[in-house]
């Protein structure tokens, strides 16, 4: 390298630790020290240097939050340990239960941390040796999606670790001379877990952008975060405005002289930290960002009053909280008193109540659903409930609403818990005035007529897949975005098609020509042939999705998933007993009653022959993943003949490597096809190995 490539890469060095600087200062301290003009000067700067000198681009950059290609599907990964939920109840009695229990564990009296239980979507961001190496959703608390890229995307998810001397050029205000330079060391794992969320006001700005350019709204900041972490192309994601808070170090092991290098060590007290309250501060120095308002607490008292503080303060704060957490401050007794296999016995969520309203209700109407179950729904005069605007609330069933003795006119009080949709209560007597009719459910399904049968406290059509409403309903979730994902295909235009009398069962839907489109309502030429473009496509998918879109009662999208991989054969499926369904993990008695019960149904298999019929090819899950590629990153030049990139990029990342668009010094191979580009010869500048397709695809069969 001359000697000016090596100033060009002392100026790339300075540049990424003062942008990283400014980062942590805006995103996570909120209190920037310069203008967004000067901040964009310095990030123009670096993006010159790394393009004309893309040897010196390293992955951790923070030019590097950019997206990456989008993936096909989101990998299954392993979480570092599991990660558990959290003991939770509204009642203060239950509270003071789990401390009596810690007391009496530990001997004496208890300290606790407490904190803002944040309501967004749970993460674990693992960092090797200082560098974010992948993040992964809860999932089920064992494994959850790899969504690493889109994790990048999130200024406030630190690319790497800061270090002591990152610290030391903060300025005054930061240093704290008292601390010592050994807090700062770099662990050479670190699996933090956080919560991703979106702010009140970002949330409301996106869903005013999207009403705008005609989209969908979202339900609630939850969901808007949960959808944005989990999109399959990062850019996207860089779009929404997410934020990331870290509460919790899952594990960390230290490189240290002695013990030896990554030796899990979940035991808390190896650790190295005595109290929560050193490990968060560590955290809060590594760069990570922490919720607002941790105290530490003296007993259960205290805890009680910050419940209550917060309660107050809640409708204030531009993030949804949903109760207040304690967690046991000393690390060493976490140990000893454990957990059940749903959450740790240190650590407790003191909820709030549900935020409730009174409203008057105006009239009462019947739902029929997928199942054909019609549930009653209390249409109201519009009410705001906790800055949601709430004119609709379910009733539930026919025992509940005679149990409840609504009338139309009535005052009600209702609530809303979480994204669940709203309930009603209870009515609110008003003496002196003259009720309104009780309602009767009907002897007759409102949408086709058929007669209704009594199923416990339900009432449910008899029609099934012969009740528009229900086939309606079906199809809806059939091609939903979980399962056939059919883009263009929502509730409205399969109304049309149902009542056009195109679709009479789902099979038809694969008939449906462009033709045939154009005839509805607001189809034109163009997007009438991409909606039928999109139909024949579905009948390529994943297995899971198939399973899922049948809509077998109690079967949801985790098990879909369980039953693709157990089974990985429609046929097969199909054909099981519920004995054999319930020898796989997470199945019980009731749920394979339920899924033998669906498959064996004349009507229901009938339905599924004249689907398959059709020809679809539903596609297993790939084998149990192994992560021989863990932590390897692959670029690729060139063309390759056996292989399609995206094959090969899904064959990479479900053998736990990455794939990656430019050649560093910490590529793991680069992976040259016929007519190799620039990247060929950066990689052997690098002495970055390279391996042909052959050789690539030994090394994927290996
Ligand atoms: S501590 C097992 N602290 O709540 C203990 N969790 O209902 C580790 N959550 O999925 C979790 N805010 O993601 C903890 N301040 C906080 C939290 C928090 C939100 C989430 C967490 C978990 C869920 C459990």
């Amino acid at each position: 390298m001359t000697a000016s490539e090596g100033e060009v890469r002392r100026r790339a060095d300075r540049l990424r630790a003062e942008i990283r600087r400014h980062d942590h200062l805006y995103h996570v301290e909120n209190r920037p020290e310069i203008s967004d003009g000067a901040y964009d000067r310095l990030f123009r700067e670096l993006q010159a240097i790394e393009e004309e000198f893309p040897h010196l681009l390293t992955p951790d950059s923070p030019t590097q939050r950019v997206g990456a290609d989008p993936l096909s599907q989101l990998p299954v990964v392993r979480h570092v340990v599991a990660m558990l939920s959290l003991d939770s109840s509204e009642s203060e009695e239950d509270l003071r239960r789990f401390d009596e229990r810690v007391r009496k564990a530990m001997d004496g009296p208890v300290e606790y941390l407490v904190e803002p239980k944040l309501d967004g979507s749970s993460l674990e961001l693992v960092y090797v040796d200082g560098v974010l190496d992948r993040a992964v959703t809860r999932g089920n608390g064992v494994e959850g999606e790899g969504v690493t890229e889109n994790a990048r995307t999130i200024p406030s998810v630190p690319l790497r670790l800061r270090l002591a001397e990152e610290l030391a050029t903060l300025g005054p205000s930061d240093g704290d001379s008292s601390e010592s330079a050994d807090a700062f060391l770099i662990p050479s794992l670190l699996a933090v877990r956080g919560e991703v969320l979106m702010h009140l006001s970002s949330f409301e700005e996106l869903n005013r952008t999207r009403v705008e350019a005609g989209l969908e709204p979202y339900a609630n900041p939850r969901n808007a975060a949960a959808g944005a972490l989990r999109q399959l192309d990062s850019r996207i994601t860089r779009t929404r405005p997410l934020e990331f808070f870290a509460f919790d170090i899952l594990d960390i092991r230290w490189a240290a002289s002695g013990t030896e290098e990554g030796e899990a060590s979940a035991a808390e007290e190896a650790k190295g930290f005595d109290t929560d309250e050193q490990a968060v501060e560590a955290l809060r120095r590594w760069g990570l960002r922490l919720p607002d308002r941790t105290r530490k607490v003296a007993d259960i008292d205290e805890a009680i009053a910050y419940h209550a503080e917060f309660a107050r303060d809640r409708d204030g704060l531009d993030y949804e909280i949903d109760g207040v957490v304690l967690k046991l401050n000393a690390l060493a007794p976490r140990g000893a008193l454990g957990s059940t296999s749903h959450h740790p016995r240190w650590a407790f969520a003191f909820k709030f109540a549900p935020r409730q309203e009174v409203t008057r209700l105006e009239r009462i109407t019947v739902q029929v659903g997928r199942t054909g179950k019609l549930t009653p729904l209390a249409l109201l005069r519009p009410v705001e409930v906790g800055g949601v605007t709430v004119s609709r609330a379910s009733l539930h069933n026919r025992e509940e609403l005679e149990r409840k003795d609504v009338r139309a006119g009535d005052l009600v009080r209702i609530q809303r818990a979480g994204d669940v949709i709203p309930q009603v209560v209870e009515r609110v007597e008003e003496p002196g005035r003259v009720r309104g009719e009780p309602f009767r459910m009907p002897e007759e399904c409102p949408r086709c007529g058929a007669a209704v049968v009594e199923e416990g406290p339900f009432v449910v059509c008899s029609n099934r897949l012969g009740c528009p409403a229900q086939l309606e309903r079906g199809i809806e979730h059939f091609v939903s975005r979980g399962g056939l994902d059919i883009e263009g295909l929502g509730s409205e235009t399969v109304a049309l098609l149902v009542g056009e009398g195109l679709v009479c069962e789902p099979a038809d839907l694969f008939d449906v020509t462009p033709d045939d489109l154009l005839k509805l309502e607001g189809f034109a030429e163009t997007r009438s042939r991409k909606l039928a473009a999109a139909i024949q496509r579905a009948r390529k998918t994943e297995l899971a999705r198939f399973i899922y879109g049948l809509g077998i009662p109690e079967v949801g999208a985790t098990v879909a998933r369980v039953l693709a991989a157990e089974f990985r054969d429609l046929t097969i499926l199909r054909t099981t007993t519920a004995e054999r369904l319930e020898e796989v993990e997470g199945i019980g008695p009731i749920m394979s009653e339920k899924i033998t019960a669906f498959f064996f149904d004349e009507a229901r298999a009938a339905s599924l022959d004249a689907i398959l019929s059709k020809g679809f090819e539903l596609i297993p899950p790939p084998e149990r993943e192994s992560r021989a590629l863990e932590g390897k990153s692959f670029v690729f030049t060139g063309r390759l003949d056996s292989i399609t990139r995206s094959e090969a990029k899904k064959r990479v990342e479900s053998l736990g490597g990455r794939v990656v668009s430019s050649v560093s010094s910490a590529t793991g191979y680069l992976v040259r096809g016929e007519r190799p580009g620039s990247k060929a010869r950066k990689a052997e500048e690098l002495e970055v190995p390279v391996l042909d397709e052959q050789a690539f695809l030994r090394l994927l069969e290996e």
